[in-house]
């Protein structure tokens, strides 16, 4: 296995072999057989809830709310009070970012170390099959922000509003969360790191792809951290939520965010709220551009079953870990499925 000082071969930029022309992808990025996309579910979709309705019908949405932690690890949020120009303009920016010429995103290429920038493969495993996307990885702390792209210009000030309406949505959400759990309402956000929550965004870019059934955008994995805030495509489906056996094809609705459950979230609430598998399929005629914001928990804190939640009945299933420990793992391996958290139970 491959060290996190440095990447195990020269790094290729997806877009550039999209922009080849070339009809057959590289081996390396046609996947088993059993990891293709093939047949998957698209009359159902995940939970829509109107976070509008909190005020109205509370009792309602808060159990909605429950119910989607706990039977999908996914919703859909609607009239969630960030503005809808907000919205479009932080993915356009990236969108801009992504097509700058190579040379302007070469000076923000990221080692696996910190994953910071502008990068093109998850995991340092040497000969590893890899993802079609291209992605920029950001850190909100404020002593990170030295690699954060100068151009677009307006980036750095619209993607520092971004990130103040979805604390503002993290905050609200955590409540909701601590709430359902039977918790007092600031138990998750303390548990958080309270106002040191460490937050970071990926932006990821997904390029046309001349052989979509042979490769993904994003092999199956569950987002390590805590909450993840995920802003879609506007035209370009691609997002894909494992129920079951089957995959649903995640339809936006207009300026919806997409919520999902973590991995820390699921350890502290003992697996009352799962942490689900997703992926990405590419288009052979479309890019796709989304920003997936991830809400974590603060990076040295133990994280472990909430001793509330765990009784004679409900063991804790997870031993204490800090995220960073815990994130280390997915930075060497790559996306890999649900392997981490499951792997990671006490024995019985
Ligand atoms: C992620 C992710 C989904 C998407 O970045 O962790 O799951 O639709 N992204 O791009
Ligand atoms: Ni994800």
């Amino acid at each position: 296995m491959g060290s996190l000082g440095e990447w195990p071969e020269p790094v290729v930029c997806v877009q550039s072999l999209s922009e080849s022309g070339e009809l057959v992808i590289p081996d390396q990025y046609v996947k088993p057989p059993l990891e293709r996309p093939f047949s998957c579910l698209s009359d159902v979709n995940i939970p829509v809830i109107d976070l509008a309705d909190l005020s109205v019908s509370r009792e309602v949405t808060m159990k909605k709310i429950l119910e989607a932690c706990r039977e999908w690890g996914f919703f859909q949020l609607v009239n969630h009070g960030v503005r809808t120009e907000l919205v479009d303009e932080a993915r356009e920016i990236w969108r801009e970012f992504f097509h700058e010429p190579m040379e302007v995103k070469q000076k923000y290429a990221n080692s696996p170390k910190t994953y910071e920038g502008f990068g093109s493969r998850l995991g340092v495993e040497k000969g590893a099959i890899l993802d079609w996307n291209d992605y920029y990885y950001l850190n909100y702390l404020s002593h990170c922000r030295t690699k954060w792209p100068s151009q677009p210009s307006s980036l750095r000030e619209v993607m520092e509003e971004y990130s103040n309406e979805i604390l503002r949505l993290g905050a609200t959400l955590l409540k909701v969360f601590s709430i359902n759990l039977g918790l007092k309402e600031d138990y998750l956000q303390n548990a958080f790191g309270g106002r040191d929550v460490e937050t970071c965004l990926r932006a990821n870019f997904y390029p046309k792809c001349p052989q979509p059934d042979l490769t993904l955008g994003l092999s199956s994995h569950s987002d390590p951290g805590g909450v993840t805030f995920l802003l879609p495509d506007k035209q370009v489906c691609g997002l894909q939520v494992r129920k079951g056996d089957q995959w649903i094809t995640v339809k936006p609705a207009c300026h919806a965010i997409i919520v999902n459950i973590g991995d820390q979230l699921q350890v502290l609430s003992n697996a009352a709220y799962k942490s689900v598998e997703h992926r990405v399929v590419v288009n052979p005629n479309k890019e796709r551009v989304s920003l997936a914001y991830f809400y974590n928990p603060k990076n040295d804190l133990l994280i472990q079953p909430i001793s509330k939640l765990v009784t004679s009945q409900t063991p804790a299933l997870y031993p204490p870990m800090t995220f960073n420990e815990y994130r280390s793992f997915i930075r060497t391996k790559g996306p890999h499925g649900k392997l981490q958290v499951e792997s990671l139970k006490c024995p019985r």
